[in-house]
């Protein structure tokens, strides 16, 4: 099988926990090249890779490359991405995309111009208990949705120079780290986003950055949706849950929001035609019954995708710009309304 040739800016986060080790197991992918601007030739000799750069420029001017992955914090990913397709290579980069919504015109317009490919690293859209659960939806299981409540926190505390600690580097704080990748999960699973307000405060951390941001939303057709992202809750006690609620019947996931690859879920179908039980008896023992998934490494599969639109010379339709424009809006919206007390319309 023909591979696309990778190399990776921004190496030693996310990138070497999560995203090479799931390129690596990708069936048309050979990764060429790694960059980072600290430790790199232990990171290069830890994957078995043979070019090790200390700079995005020198990775980019490798003819050998022709698509990187960027993994850097997230005040450098314009520069890198006007630079990535300057050099012609097609970008897969980590959200958010850039820290503003006109930052992130200026990129997604650079790829068009430069006629390269952008995919944005919204990766759980790829994990098999999420694509399963869409189908379970889009066939009815559930009846209409009427309510979503999608979770995903952990305990950050300060640390000196941490970027996603001050706004100016990491565009803010839960909201646009965590709850970002849940608005694009909804909208996966459920439908479009249309009414936001949000709340976001500094309840525990002492840093620039909000640690805690609760956002509802209306989606189209009606349904509500909650997400809640904290820095300030111990990680052993999020358990990253969502649950879906419909006329029919409900699902429910733990451990499936995140960088996880498993997790379990569990829902019960069928309800919804019995009459009214004024006494409200509640059988919630015995009603769910687990749900089988597909085990899907998401890192793997979504670099797979990325690769597979390059091979086929078809722009990505999952994650593209326009989606990341459109997340990115969503996000700068979040954030108006939790400044401004205001419900916001898409
Ligand atoms: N999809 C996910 O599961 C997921 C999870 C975590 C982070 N992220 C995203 O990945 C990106 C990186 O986050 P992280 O948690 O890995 O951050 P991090 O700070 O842990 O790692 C960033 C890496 O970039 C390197 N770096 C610094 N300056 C650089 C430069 N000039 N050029 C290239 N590399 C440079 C750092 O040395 C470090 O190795 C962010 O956009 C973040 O939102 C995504």
């Amino acid at each position: 099988m023909k591979k696309v040739k990778f190399g990776v800016i921004g190496a030693g986060g996310i990138a070497y926990r999560k995203t090479i080790p799931g390129m690596l197991e990708a069936e048309n992918i050979e990764l060429e090249a790694v960059m980072d601007v600290e430790n790199i030739d232990a990171i290069a000799n830890d994957f078995g890779v043979n070019k090790a750069y200390s700079t995005a420029a020198d990775l980019l001017a490798d003819d050998a490359i022709e698509a990187v992955y960027i993994a850097s914090p997230v005040e450098l990913h314009l520069e890198q991405i006007l630079a990535a397709a300057k050099a012609g290579k097609h970008v897969l980069c980590e959200k958010p995309l850039t820290l503003t919504l006109p930052e992130a015109e200026q990129a997604v317009k650079a790829c068009a111009d430069n006629g390269v490919f952008l995919q944005e690293g919204y990766m759980m859209k790829f994990h098999g208990a999420h694509t399963t659960i869409r189908q379970l939806i889009a066939d009815g299981a559930l009846g209409k949705i009427v309510y979503v409540r999608a979770q995903l926190s952990c305990w950050y505390p300060p640390i000196e120079g941490a970027w996603r600690q001050d706004p100016a580097k990491g565009g803010g704080g839960s909201l646009i780290d965590m709850a970002t990748h849940l608005y694009d999960l909804v909208e996966y699973l459920v439908a479009p986003i249309e009414r936001i307000v949000a709340l976001t405060g500094n309840l525990v951390q002492d840093y620039k950055s909000e640690d805690a941001a609760t956002t509802l939303l209306e989606l189209k057709g009606g349904c509500h949706a909650t997400i809640d992202t904290f820095f300030c809750v111990p990680d052993e006690s999020s358990r990253t849950r969502l649950e879906i609620y419909g006329a029919n019947g409900s699902i429910f996931t733990e451990g499936t929001i995140g960088q996880s690859i498993g997790g379990a879920a569990e829902g019960i179908f069928g309800l919804g035609a019995g009459g009214y039980d004024a006494a409200q008896d509640k059988d919630v023992e015995r009603a769910f019954a687990p749900i089988d998934f597909p085990e899907v490494n998401p890192y793997t599969a979504e670099c797979e995708y990325f690769a597979d639109c390059i091979l086929k010379g078809t722009p990505p339709t999952v994650n593209d710009g326009g989606n990341a424009l459109h997340i990115m809006n969503v996000t700068e919206l979040a954030y108006a309304s939790a400044k401004e007390g205001t419900v916001k319309t898409l």
